[in-house]
């Protein structure tokens, strides 16, 4: 079974809402007129329910099917927040706040779970419970864990749950999985080394923070190539260096900021522990002090096997075999969908958003050609999981 016709047929509509969405880019957990905008749809599509607040600003939707004594309940999870960035696209739906750009699709997102409710409202081909969750806050500050904190999954009884997301390089219409890790762990690393400072030209007389840091970015890449093991995946960027204030001043301190990523809970352990020891152990070889942190932000996303090999039969039905990947190769950057596998067994999609800029580029865009597909998988996961 392709793209679903009525879906296709709504293409137009959804495109409406989705480039609504991308003008007026609302960030974090400030996404007030984006939730109420949900929830307005949500009620006049004729949920069984509607509810904002969740999560702070998240907005959970129920819909019940003609059936529902399977007693199933399907979770699907769309993400609401946008990037402080500028948009560069020029576009007639570009965003009108200045700062502040849908650079990730996340208005593509939300306007996608909008149309299978829409269609899943009208049709109510399943036997059971959709229960859709559009979140606040995925760019940072955890908006997944917020909800999941807040009771969602208990208090609907959602006993899977399953999230999407666009990526750019990959065809219109197919799409992407895998069992097991598929994004990664995304920790925060923080170094201050408090050394001795002084006059550039009587260094004998000073301990070099400049110097110190120097050494430890050089030795952070021995974790990567000699401490991990070669079959896992790390990854330890150092990507800010603040130190000094003049040419002819050696400055008393100097602070490094950077992230870490990993896909298993023994990779991740290892990077803190390693992380920690290099900085403190260099600068203490120089005769100065490192304070270390390693906070961690979102855990690995981490796919339940059945659950995968479902979405991708799913994917399936809507694009044909040849479109979808049920193995992908696992990726390093971080999501807070996490929060919800960890709560629930589960799987995350990524979907094709044709040749366009990268996510987080301030020339990207949501591509709304992928809206007949992403709508259409939508509904015929809760088709298929319950079927009528
Ligand atoms: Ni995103």
């Amino acid at each position: 079974m392709p793209v679903v016709n009525r879906i296709a047929g709504m293409k137009e509509e959804i495109t409406a809402w989705r480039r609504d969405l991308h003008e007026y880019p609302e960030l974090s957990y400030d996404v007030h007129r984006t939730a109420a905008s949900v929830a307005d749809k949500l009620k006049a599509f004729g949920c069984d329910e509607v509810v904002p607040g969740i999560g702070r600003t998240g907005v959970v939707g129920v819909i019940k099917g003609k059936r529902h004594a399977s007693g199933k309940v399907i979770g699907m999870r769309a993400d609401m927040d946008a990037l402080p960035m500028h948009e560069i696209t020029g576009l007639l739906h570009a965003s009108k706040i200045a700062g502040k750009m849908h650079a990730c699709g996340h208005d593509g997102h939300t306007a996608l779970l909008l149309g299978a409710a829409k269609y899943l409202c009208e049709t109510r081909n399943f036997d059971g419970t959709a229960v859709l969750l559009f979140q606040p806050a995925e760019e940072n500050g955890g908006g997944g864990k917020a909800m999941v904190d807040d009771g969602v999954m208990d208090r609907w009884g959602v006993q899977e749950v399953y999230g999407m997301h666009n990526q750019p390089g990959m065809a219109i219409g197919t799409f992407a999985t895998c069992p097991g890790p598929m994004l990664a762990a995304a920790d925060q690393v923080s170094i201050i080394i408090d050394a001795k400072g002084g006059h550039a030209a009587k260094p004998h007389l000073a301990i070099d923070p400049v110097l110190i840091g120097s050494h430890i970015v050089v030795a952070m890449q021995s974790i990567a190539s000699r401490n991990v093991n070669p079959l896992d995946s790390a990854v330890v960027s150092l990507c800010m260096f603040h130190a000094g204030t003049a040419g002819n001043v050696i400055p008393q301190t100097a602070e490094l900021t950077g992230t870490a990523r990993s896909l298993t809970p023994q990779v991740r352990d290892m990077l803190e522990k390693r992380i920690v020891e290099i900085a403190e152990g260099t600068a203490s070889m120089f005769g100065a002090r490192a304070t270390a942190t390693f906070t961690r932000g979102y855990p690995v996303t981490q796919n339940h096997a059945r659950q995968a090999a479902f979405a991708a039969s799913v994917a399936a039905q809507v694009s044909g075999k040849d479109m979808v990947n049920d193995n992908v190769r696992p990726v390093m950057g971080g999501e807070d969908f996490s929060y919800m596998l960890e709560a629930r067994p589960g799987a995350f999609v990524f979907f094709g958003n044709g040749d366009t800029a990268s996510v987080h580029h301030p020339a990207y865009d949501f591509n709304d050609d992928a809206i007949p597909s992403g709508v259409s998988f939508w509904a015929r996961l809760v088709e298929t999981a319950m079927p009528a």
